[in-house]
This record gives C-alpha cells, structure tokens and sequence, in this order.
C-alpha cells in the first residue's frame, strides 16, 4: 500500500522539508486522521506525519465530510504529543497560520482565516483543518491528530453543489506544486509549535481573520447567537458582540455567514 506517487512524490516531500519529520505517503485511506490515530495508539512519536493521495472517507469537522479526490489536494494528519491542554485550541491556530504563510510562500496567494479553522480564498473555502485529541488519564493529552485537507487542483467534479462553497488555489494541475507546499506547511507548522504561547502567533492569525466586523451566527449545540465579530481573543476565542449588547468569548462551535459555510 505505501508507495511514491507521480502526483505526490514522497521524496520530493522530504528533500523540500527543513525539519526532520517521519513521513508516509498512502495512495488511498479511509481518513488519514483516523489511520494515524492507530499509528499514535501504538505509541508512535510526535513529528509522524501520514499523507494521502485520496481519501474514501475524509473527516470534517462537526460530523461532516470532506471531499477529498484524487491527485487534487493534500490530505495529510500530523500527530502531535502535546504538553498541555491550553494548547489545544493554539494547535489549530498554528496550522492556519502555517497554511496561510505556505500557500502565500510557494503560490503568492492571500488566504484568510475563519475562525477557528477554515481557510478562504476570496469567498471559497480552499483549506479546512480537523484537530482530534485523545486523554491520557490524567488530564493532559496523550495525543493530537491534526489533519489537514487543502484544495490544491481544481477537481473535474465536485460532489454534491460543494463548487458553492469551496474552491481550490489553481484551476488545474501543475507539477512542483504540492511537494514544496506540503514541505512548506510542515515547516511553517513546526515554526510554530514550540512556540505556541508566543503572542505572535495570535497576532499572526488575527491579522488574517475573515470574520472581523462581520454578522455571523454562532452555533454551538442546539443554540444560536447573532452579532457582530469584534475580533479573537489572544486565547483564541471569537469575541462576540450580540444583539443584545453583550460581549461574549466564544471558545468552541463554529459561526456562519450568509452564502457561507
Ligand atoms: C473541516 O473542514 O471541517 C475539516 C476538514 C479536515 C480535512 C482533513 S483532510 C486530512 C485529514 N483527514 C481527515 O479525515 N480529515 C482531515
């Protein structure tokens, strides 16, 4: 099943890399965050990172899917063995962050962020990121499956009306694009880990935000709350100023937009 791809050349991969990470590249999983997942239940270290040319079954956030075809994108989860649990929500910080800088490094293209998770180009949803953790008992994390989906190549198809709200960064294939960008997104990544609660990183992320001065509608569960985005907090929380006239930090959930998702 592992195997270097013409598409996706897992060499090409590593020689672009600065750091040193252990990287496998499949042709076709169900999800590279549940794969990994196993990988991380059988101890494998931090820094492991696995990569597919397609996934049959790709995971989105909130129950969702992610439509991940062939030779279009890169679909790729790194496990991550973090610290502490206040790292959580900076892990994700960090991967849009790293995203945004890649893809502005190797294609010169501005991707803004929304929050918590989603990478926008122009209207269209080009990059989403799904970060899964596990407990180790003892109320520290004993891993972090951080997955991320980036539309690279236009698709020939996509499924259901998803051409509505997701776009990708090129109208079609090109070689020398994926590897260093994939190389460039570990590295920019690995930038920032160790540097998490450094206020850079949140000053980095707000400075693409999407969703500043915006109308949303932010969900979480079964509620729902309308007002205006006044910006996110160095924690990383939206701050939310309702209707209402109250000032909420919003730390989990997710918010919409009209015409978006
Ligand atoms: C979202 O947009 O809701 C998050 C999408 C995350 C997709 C990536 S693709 C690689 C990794 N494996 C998965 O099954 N999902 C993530």
């Amino acid at each position: 099943m592992y195997r270097t791809l013409n598409r996706l050349d897992l060499q090409k991969i590593i020689a672009h890399c600065k750091g040193d990470y252990h990287i496998e590249l499949l042709e076709e999983t169900d999800s590279t965050n549940r794969r990994l997942r196993k990988v991380a239940e059988r101890g494998a270290p931090e820094g492991s990172v696995l990569f597919a040319l397609h996934q049959t079954a790709g995971k989105g956030r909130m129950g969702r899917s992610f439509f991940s075809p062939a030779g279009s994108g890169l679909y790729f989860s790194i496990l991550l063995r973090p610290q502490a649990m206040a790292d959580g929500m900076k892990i994700t910080a960090a991967a849009g962050v790293a995203v945004a800088e890649a893809v502005q490094e190797v294609l010169g293209i501005d991707l803004s962020i929304k929050w918590v998770n989603d990478l926008y180009w122009g209207n269209k949803k080009v990059c989403g990121i799904l970060a899964e953790s596990a407990m180790d008992g003892k109320g520290g994390f004993d891993y972090c499956i951080l997955g991320i989906g980036l539309n690279v190549f236009e698709p020939q198809h996509w499924e259901d009306a998803l051409d509505q709200i997701a776009g990708a960064l090129l109208p079609e294939t090109r070689e020398n694009v994926m590897e260093p960008l994939a190389a460039a997104i570990l590295d920019r990544f690995f930038g920032w880990y160790p540097k998490l609660s450094d206020p850079q990183l949140m000053d980095a992320y707000r400075s693409r935000s999407f969703l500043q001065g915006k109308r949303v509608t932010a969900v979480r569960g079964e509620s729902r709350t309308v007002g205006v985005v006044q910006g996110i907090s160095d924690e990383g929380e939206l701050l939310l100023q309702t209707d209402d006239g109250e000032l909420l930090a919003i730390c989990s959930g997710e918010v919409r937009l009209e015409d978006y998702r």
